[in-house]
């Protein structure tokens, strides 16, 4: 605002930092991963390929591929001490400050990791990858009082996921591949986003010198505002409530529009897509196909649709270029899934991990200098201290 500031080198690079993880183009709703296409990537994909891409910079060979996929299998189960760590929350707790809590236990049960050398790096990336499911779907059973399942290597990364948050030890766990895939698809859609609140975060804290566990749990603190990850989880409670209050989208529409209602359609906008968040228009087509398999759940998915004609038909709209952003189907999905609604963000985090571990690396291998943004000073002017008795 004071012009020249906001152009100083010095103050723009305080204030931002160059990256070759993730490129956005928001006009033309371009995302591409290390220069793949991320619609590409959904299609052909798997979220461990995915991460493999983000964090080491291509895409891997099949030797590539199966060591890091073993490396990963043989690290999912975590200190059986850590089992009491969620007996102490209580059972309605949030399950994202357990999620941070459980990346920051895990950090005091690794002297070999929670350093900040390539080696100790490296197996912490191993460590948070393979055992952040297992802490969720812990945290999960163990909010809902339900006994937990030690994680099953002969599965897929994502059917242990699924099998250990919905599965019981006294029966074989029936696993639907459209839901599995469904559910891949998502995280690899949130694999990583540039630099969003939370990376930033991540790389603000890593820039500190801190081990890759503090930084990823700050991550995850910062993912969880309702403006940011938490947003999937609004979505639905929106959806709901137009629902229950019989209220139609137009009217709900309205609402938004009254900007003194402070209501915002959730689900809409975005700091740097001002055109449909490519992501979303992925996530849509699966939530068409997982909701025909959980009758029932048809009735928020049309007014999701109905919601989103209406407002992109609506100028209000139109001139802020507000369209829906990953979160507005998401969380239908996960919902349609069983998830409760409460885990949404916790989903958001693990597919995020791999873009914050990726994040971290690049902080750590580029001349990790802090990061000390600087501000522009609205406040008084020099003034002298007045005694308490001559102050009106
Ligand atoms: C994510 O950064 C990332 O990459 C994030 C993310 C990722 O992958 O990491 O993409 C994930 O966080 C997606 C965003 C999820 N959040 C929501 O869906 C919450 C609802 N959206 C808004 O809170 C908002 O759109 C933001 C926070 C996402 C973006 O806000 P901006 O860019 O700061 O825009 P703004 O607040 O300056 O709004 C511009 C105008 C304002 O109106 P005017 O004051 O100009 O009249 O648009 C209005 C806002 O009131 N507006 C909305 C709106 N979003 C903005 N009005 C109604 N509903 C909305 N959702």
């Amino acid at each position: 605002k004071t012009g020249n500031l906001l152009l100083d080198p010095a103050f723009v690079n305080t204030a931002s930092c160059s990256s070759k993880i993730t490129y956005i183009d928001g006009d033309k709703g371009v995302l591409r991963y290390r220069g793949y296409p991320i619609e590409q990537l959904a299609k052909h994909s798997s979220y461990l390929e995915t991460a493999y891409l983000v964090i080491y910079g291509d895409l891997p060979t099949t030797e590539q591929l199966e060591v890091f996929e073993q490396r990963i299998r043989r690290t999912t189960l975590i200190d059986e001490r850590m089992r009491d760590l969620f007996r102490c929350f209580p059972r309605r707790s949030h399950p994202m400050p357990v999620l941070a809590a459980g990346i920051m236990a895990l950090s005091t049960f690794s002297e070999k990791s929670a350093g900040t050398d390539p080696e100790q790096v490296e197996n912490a990336t191993d460590r948070l990858i393979a055992k952040t499911p297992t802490l969720a779907a812990f945290s999960y059973k163990n909010s809902v009082g339900q006994p937990t399942l030690y994680p099953d290597n002969s599965l897929s990364y994502i059917e242990n996921f699924i099998r250990m948050s919905f599965g019981f030890p006294t029966e074989p766990y029936e696993f639907n591949d459209e839901v599995t895939r469904a559910l891949e698809v998502l995280l690899i859609l949130h694999v990583d986003h540039e630099q969003n609140c939370s990376t930033s975060t991540v790389r603000m804290v890593g820039s500190s010198g801190a081990n890759l566990y503090s930084s990823v749990a700050a991550g995850v603190n910062a993912l969880s505002g309702p403006k940011h990850g938490g947003a999937n989880q609004a979505v639905i409670e929106m959806l709901q409530g137009i629902r229950d209050s019989g209220m139609s989208t137009q009217e709900f529409v309205n609402k938004v529009k009254d900007q003194k209602s402070n209501v915002k359609l959730m689900g809409f906008g975005h700091r740097i897509y001002k055109i449909y968040d490519p992501r979303a228009a992925i996530i849509k087509e699966h939530a068409d196909n997982i909701l025909k398999l959980h009758t029932g759940r048809q009735a928020l998915l049309e007014i999701a649709q109905e919601l989103e004609e209406t407002a992109l038909n609506d100028d209000y709209f139109k001139e802020r270029k507000l369209y829906p952003n990953v979160d507005f189907y998401s969380g239908l999905i996960y919902e349609a899934m069983g998830f409760p609604v409460n885990m949404f963000t916790v989903l958001f985090a693990i597919g995020r991990l791999p873009g914050w571990i990726a994040h971290y690396r690049e902080q750590m291998q580029t001349n990790n200098k802090i990061w000390r943004p600087r501000q522009l000073y609205t406040g008084e002017q020099e003034r002298a201290y007045r005694p308490i008795e001559l102050r009106p």
